[in-house]
Formats: structure tokens, C-alpha cells, sequence
């Protein structure tokens, strides 16, 4: 098993989350159940504020990526703890500002904001937009203008950094869908267009080198690449643009081979050459942001759910099917991701068998894991999956019209619904 805090194997031979007994959780909530470790979620946005104190001087802020998981519990944790928060659609805006999320501290993201999410986020006072390309560029200034506001703008920027991590969740190289390119001159020309933009206030540029990396140097690289852009900047325009964001991507543990780093270790590796290059270059320090995700709910959260048919199929493989799947945690059909798989009413058994963990879709494809280790177990126990709090919940479908899992939140040894487990009549409340 994986060696977290939050977890532990009690006398009955139960895992335990935060301190509860997940057979108690399961029994109380149903099954499938998404369970969040809130006070490990608390310990890791403290630890990133401590971070920026101690690597920035406190100029800069942690913004959490909600896209890992939103809800509007977690945006009051994340407002509670004093950071920002980075949003990337319209619905996770409203989410926010329904949550009572200061729009001054959220920054809008997205590759293709529709014009209904850009009005949206203007007339909501967001902190920032962070821009994408020409086209929105030309059409948020046109929009602020019309709307008599002047917008607080950052640009993403594509540092041709090639992180090492599946190719899916790459987004720093030239081919990528995702900012402007260094390369071509298109983000100096993006640049020099926004500053002399009538109705937008360039103050930051954005970078994101991608999702679960364990490497210090992609992050220290892009960092590097960042400075000497607005080097370049200042040189060619004049002007010092003030902020720099650094995206997220740090990576978690999803199995015990995976070598995750202490996430200080990022910060203070970057802010190293941050530093650096502030002398070389005779800069004031530009003010910090960081976009972290996964690495706070990640680890924090677990799903549970109750094992039916096990299938021995001789000589090819067992399949363990259980009543979640695809719909709860679609990771392992579309990225083929580890993940560490217990039986949690046996969880201080030894895992003696390997199991191939299926959902309950009409799909082949739809697998939790493939040839696990797992304890040996039967129709009614409990199976846990760990590290599934972020890009699980927030990921999500109805396939097959499957209800989506209640999450619970476990905080100082008490448990608290935080978003409901849906109902047949809500799969049907849309529909005419
Ligand atoms: N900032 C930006 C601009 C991003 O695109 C992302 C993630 C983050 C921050 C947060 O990155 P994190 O710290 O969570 O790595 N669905 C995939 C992950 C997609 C990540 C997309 N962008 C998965 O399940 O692995």
C-alpha cells in the first residue's frame, strides 16, 4: 500500500481514511463513494502559502486548478485558505462565484472561450483572463471596450518544453492547441498587440509544461524560458510585465514505484533561477503564481465501491467487477494510468492475487486497473482505489445513465456530504 498519512489499516483489518473506519463510510454513504481527506487537502494548500513566503517574500500566490476537482465545497477551502483560484470554463466560474470565491483572485483560462464566458468573466470582475490566441485577443479587447472596462490580461505562452509524461497531458510544445508560440514571433507579436490594446492591462504571462511530472528541470527549464521572454519584452517594448505564472503539473503517487518529489522541492528549485535570472537581468522579482491541481486533491481523496461477480477466467485473468467504473473514473480507459487497488475490509491481508478491476459500463474498455495485485475477495466487499480525488469527480459522465457517486468529506475525525449522490430523477431532469 501506499505510505500516506491519511491512510491506515485499523484493528478489524480496515482501511481507514482521515481516521474513519471505510466500511463505516460505506455502509453510512453507499457505494460507489468518492471520500476526501479534508484536512490532507488544508495541510497541502498551507504548505504551498508557506512556500511562497519562504521562496518569494509572500509576492506571489498559489492558485488551485479547480479543473482537478470542483465543486463548491472546495472553492470555500480554497477562499478559506487564502489562495486563488484557476478556472477554465463558465461553469466552473459560476461554481466559484456561487461558492462566494472572489472574482478579483480567479484567473479564466480556456483555448476556445465562447463570447457568452469571456462577457461572463469581465462582468464578474475576474482577475484575471488569461488569453489563448489572436482571435480572442482582438475579441476581448472589442468586448471590454463595448462594456466600458478595462481587463486585467495575461497571455499563455508555449515554452517548448517536452515534460516527460503521457502524451496526452503535454501542452508545452509548439504542437500544441493550447497559447502562443515562442518560436514564430507570434507571442511577441501577441504581446506588443496587448499592450497597446485600448481596453486590456497586460500583466502577466502564463506557461503550462503539463500534468504529472516527477522532474525538477522541465519546470526549473521553463521558468529559464519565461525570464528571458520578458527580458526580450522589456528590450523590444520598454515595458517590465509585472507577473509571471508558472501553470501546475506537479506529480503525485498513484503507485508505490511512482517517485513523486516533496512539491517545496519544485518551488525552491524554481524560485532559484527565478532569482537568478532577476540578477542577471537587474529585475524587480515579478510576482508568482503557480497552478497547482492534482497535487492538493490527489492523494486526498479515495473511491470506494462494492465488489460484485468475480470472474476466474483459467489460465487468461480474473475480473473483479464492481458497481462504479468508467463513469466514476475514466483515467485508466483514456490514459491506461496506474492506480493502487485494495480490499478494504481486508486491507491487512496480503495482496495474493492479480486481478483485472472492471466497471460496470456495456464497454470492454471500461477497466478501473489491469493485472493488479489485490487481496483475495468475493461478491460483497469493499474495494478501494487510491489517489482519486483529482480528475475523477471532475471527470465524471452519465454513460450507460449511471448516477454519479456522493463525495464525502472527512474532516477532524467527523464526515460531511459535499456534493450528493445523484438520483435516477436528476439523470432525467433535462430531458423532455
Ligand atoms: N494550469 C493549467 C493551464 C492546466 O492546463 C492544468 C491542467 C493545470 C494548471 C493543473 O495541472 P495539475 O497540477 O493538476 O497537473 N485529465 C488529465 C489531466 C489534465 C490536466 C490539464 N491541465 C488527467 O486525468 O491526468
Amino acid at each position: 500500500m501506499l505510505n500516506f498519512d491519511h491512510l491506515a489499516v485499523n484493528q478489524q483489518g480496515h482501511l481507514t481514511i482521515g481516521g474513519i473506519d471505510t466500511t463505516k463510510l460505506a455502509q453510512e454513504y453507499g457505494t460507489p463513494l468518492y471520500v476526501m481527506d479534508e484536512d490532507k487537502i488544508r495541510s497541502i494548500c498551507r504548505m504551498y502559502q508557506n512556500s511562497f513566503k519562504k521562496c518569494y517574500h509572500g509576492n506571489g500566490m498559489p492558485l488551485y486548478a479547480s479543473k482537478a476537482f470542483c465543486c463548491k465545497e472546495m472553492c470555500r477551502i480554497v477562499n478559506e485558505e487564502g489562495m486563488g483560484l484557476d478556472v477554465v470554463s463558465g461553469g466552473e466560474l459560476y461554481t466559484a462565484l456561487q461558492a462566494g470565491f472572489p472574482a478579483e483572485r480567479i484567473q479564466m483560462h480556456g483555448n476556445n472561450k465562447t463570447p457568452d464566458e469571456l462577457s461572463y468573466a469581465i462582468n464578474s470582475g475576474v482577475g484575471h483572463i488569461v488569453i489563448d490566441n489572436m482571435d480572442e485577443l482582438k475579441m476581448l479587447d472589442e468586448m471590454a471596450g463595448k462594456l466600458h472596462q478595462a481587463v486585467g490580461v495575461s497571455l499563455r505562452i508555449k515554452p517548448g518544453i517536452d515534460a516527460h509524461t503521457h502524451q496526452f497531458i503535454r501542452t508545452g510544445q509548439i504542437d500544441s492547441k493550447f497559447g502562443f508560440a515562442l518560436e514564430t514571433g507570434e507571442a511577441m507579436q501577441a504581446v506588443k498587440m496587448a499592450i497597446h490594446a485600448k481596453n486590456l492591462k497586460l500583466l502577466e504571462l502564463h506557461c503550462h509544461i503539463g500534468s504529472q511530472i516527477f522532474e525538477l528541470q522541465p519546470f526549473v527549464l521553463a521558468a529559464q524560458v519565461m525570464m528571458d521572454f520578458m527580458q526580450q519584452i522589456r528590450k523590444e517594448t520598454g515595458v517590465m510585465l509585472p507577473e509571471l505564472n508558472l501553470g501546475g503539473g506537479f506529480g503525485i503517487q498513484y503507485i508505490a514505484s511512482d517517485n513523486s518529489l516533496p512539491y517545496e522541492s519544485y518551488m525552491e528549485k524554481v524560485s532559484e533561477a527565478i532569482g537568478q535570472k532577476c540578477k542577471e537581468y537587474d529585475f524587480t522579482e515579478p510576482k508568482i503564481y503557480i497552478e497547482p491541481g492534482r497535487s492538493i486533491v490527489g492523494e486526498a481523496g479515495i473511491t470506494l465501491y462494492t465488489i460484485g461477480a468475480v470472474k476466474q477466467i483459467p489460465n487468461i485473468r480474473t475480473y473483479v467487477s464492481i458497481d462504479g467504473g468508467m463513469t466514476d473514473n475514466p483515467r485508466y480507459a483514456l490514459y491506461q494510468s496506474d492506480y493502487t487497488v485494495i480490499v478494504a475490509n481486508h486491507a491487512d491481508q496480503p495482496a495474493k492475487q492479480i486481478v483485472t478491476v472492471a466497471g460496470k459500463c456495456c464497454e470492454s474498455g471500461d477497466l478501473i486497473q489491469k493485472d493488479a495485485p489485490l487481496q483475495m475477495c468475493k461478491a460483497g466487499d469493499l474495494l478501494a482505489v487510491l489517489s482519486t480525488g483529482a480528475y475523477n469527480y471532475s471527470m465524471a459522465s452519465n454513460y450507460n445513465r449511471i448516477p454519479r457517486p456522493a463525495v464525502v468529506m472527512v474532516h477532524d475525525g467527523k464526515t460531511r456530504i459535499a456534493v450528493k449522490r445523484e438520483t435516477y430523477e436528476d439523470l432525467i431532469h433535462n430531458d423532455l
